[in-house]
């Protein structure tokens, strides 16, 4: 995890890199940090804490003024959130920061020790400062190139010498690192992802392992992992800078959550044509879809929701066996993957470090993989034997929304050209499901009009809950799962999702009037039965919030508070239900006060394992 930034250029250096590191902290925000060429010497400013600590810190001690430098935002893994643990670290003639894990830095500490090194924190990133310090021999190039040789893990480094005056180094093993130029003025930068940059420029390189890249005054220069110089493509963001700033709303999520009906029309509108689901320009054709046997679709967190949802549908229509695997447990359990099998990885980073190896494990198994990806260029995107991007644009809140609604929407394009593929359903019902899918937008910006108040009155009812159930049968339970992660990972109440006829198998001894239940009960040919296990919780005193649709009305001895979405076709139902699922976990973390954007202890990009 953690943020880089670099800047090499006209403007004032440490205003750039706090402004870049701004659109990183998302990445993490236990410490921040810059280093900046101040009349030729390297200056240091860093402490525990957020960018505003950092700033209020170069207030009142001034700050590094220069125009050439590197800055940090950090996700602890190597010791504790302190001053000291903070980044940038030095050598002698060396400051480093770093995004990864050096998984040999213990032998590599020894080993500097044994030379009469000595160290003030606890972290990975100094061990590396003082290799690069201990290894250097004049030639910036040359050392980093020998020093990345004797590493073991992920890393993107920005780093300086002492002896080269406003030129910044960069290179990176398998964390992310990217590399902007400016349009009008002649400057530099590098950053952990795009939208860092995008108050700058919108045009960058994208980086391969072991690639080195020198920044000065003079412009970039790339070179391969065999130091050789080499040539790169130019990319250019299809973002702005709007997509990377609140724009008046209160925080990213909520914002996020009112992108969702443009974030799903761009991700479905360019893969249909004449009314039928096309992914071919991402590689997926009709007589390439029935070759496969079995699907595995592998993922982290709210993703591995998305390809719950999935799941079902593809069962459903396509008649395709599908298991859903947690990608931290996939790579370790020897999977039953092979020849004639498709994995999905999906992931909204591209560099979750647990997909990234199940995805590499699933080639070696000679699986072909899909990869559904938001962020460009990323490292499972680019690595994968098909991709399909998602575009739901930058998410900055840590809470998934946007991205995890336009991974269902890819997973319903995915699941009817499959079914159509396999002769399951008839062209006219792949096009009726398809112009269905055209209408979720809309309906999706109904649901956010419909349901807004009462998701807030809601969250206001659970501001002292201790401990939710979130249940449902069939697609609703798996929205359940991603409505019960949703409200721990922002809100900090303990909640579990179950399915809501396995309740009375355990899990329903827990229910008291200081339990309250959501029920999502969205499934016509499931309702009746739910709505038993709905009535079971509240018998047993529970404080029952339904979600169902309009057509539905509930009297008080199924439910406390009745949320009802737009009545829409079953199969999409999800799409519409989500959102007072995502509302809801706003709304209670806001009347608790939390910091819904950064919660504690997370980080949007999971890049160790
Ligand atoms: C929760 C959330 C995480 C991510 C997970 C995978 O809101 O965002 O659970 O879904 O860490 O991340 P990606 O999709 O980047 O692989």
């Amino acid at each position: 995890m953690c943020g880089i930034v670099g800047y090499v250029g006209p403007r004032d250096c440490s205003d750039v890199l706090v402004s870049a590191l701004t659109r990183l902290e998302y990445r993490g925000y236990d410490s921040a940090g810059i280093a900046v060429f101040e009349n030729g010497k390297i200056e240091v400013a860093k402490t525990k804490g957020r960018l505003k600590d950092l700033s209020e810190k170069m207030e009142r001690e001034g700050k590094p003024l220069g125009h050439a430098g590197i800055g940090h935002t950090r996700w602890a893994t190597h010791g504790q959130p302190s001053d000291i643990n903070s980044h940038p670290h030095s050598g002698k003639r060396v400051t480093i920061v770093h995004n990864g894990i050096i998984e040999n830095y213990i032998e590599l500490k020894d080993y500097l020790l044994k030379k009469g090194r000595t160290f003030l924190s606890e972290t990975d990133t100094e061990v590396v400062a003082q290799l690069l310090d201990y290894k250097y021999n004049g030639d910036p190039i040359d050392t980093i190139h020998n020093v990345i040789r004797m590493l073991k893990g992920s890393f993107a480094f920005g780093i300086v010498f002492a002896d080269y005056p406003d030129v910044v180094y960069a290179v990176r093993r398998e964390s992310p690192l990217i590399v902007g130029i400016g349009e009008e003025k002649k400057e530099c930068f590098i950053a952990s992802d795009v939208p860092a940059i995008l108050n700058y420029t919108k045009k960058y390189y994208l980086m391969d392992h072991d690639e080195i890249v020198k920044l000065s005054h003079d412009g970039v220069e790339f070179f391969d992992s065999h130091m050789l110089p080499v040539t790169k493509e130019l990319q250019e963001a299809d973002w702005d800078m709007d997509a990377a700033e609140k724009g008046g709303y209160p925080h990213f999520m909520i914002k996020e959550i009112h992108e969702q009906p443009d974030s799903i029309k761009r991700t479905i509108i360019p893969r249909i044509v004449n009314g039928m689901p096309d992914l071919s320009e991402c590689g997926i054709t009709v007589e390439k879809l029935r070759e496969f046997k079995n699907i595995h679709i592998v993922a982290c967190g709210t993703a591995m929701h998305a390809g719950m949802v999935g799941k079902y549908v593809i069962e459903q229509l396509a008649r395709v066996p599908v298991n859903v695997d947690i990608a931290s447990e996939f790579r370790y359990r020897n999977p039953l993957v092979g020849e004639g099998d498709l994995v999905i990885i999906i992931s909204q980073s591209g560099e979750t470090a647990d997909s990234k190896a199940a995805m590499a494990l699933a080639k070696e198994y000679g699986a072909k993989t899909l990869a559904i990806v938001n962020a460009k260029g990323s490292s499972i995107a680019r690595e994968a034997d098909m991709l399909i991007y998602t575009h739901a644009g930058p998410e900055i809140a840590v809470a998934s929304t946007k991205a995890y609604m336009v991974q269902i929407a890819v997973m319903y394009l995915f699941a009817f050209q499959l079914a159509f593929a396999k002769g399951k359903i008839t062209e006219e019902e792949c096009k009726s499901l398809v112009s269905s899918l055209l209408e979720v937008p809309d309906k999706v910006k109904e649901t956010l009009d419909k349901v807004m108040d009462d998701c807030q009155y809601v969250g206001s009812t659970l501001i002292n809950a201790d401990s939710l159930l979130y249940i449902g049968r069939g697609l609703d339970y798996t929205l359940s799962m991603e409505g019960s992660l949703k409200l721990k990972e922002i809100s900090y109440i303990h909640s579990e999702s179950y399915a809501a006829g396995e309740l009375k198998h355990g899990t329903i001894s827990l229910i008291t009037k200081d339990m309250p239940v959501i029920a999502v009960a969205t499934q016509n040919q499931l309702l009746e039965k739910t709505i038993s296990n709905v009535k079971e919780v509240k018998a047993r005193g529970a404080y029952v919030i339904l979600i169902c649709d309009e057509d539905n009305t509930f009297g008080e001895d199924v439910a406390d508070q009745i949320i009802q979405v737009p009545k829409f076709r079953e199969e999409l139902m999800p799409m519409l239900a989500i959102v007072p699922l995502q509302l809801i976990a706003y709304y209670t973390a806001l009347s608790r006060g939390n910091d819904i954007d950064k919660p504690r202890n997370l980080a949007k990009s999971v890049t160790v394992e």
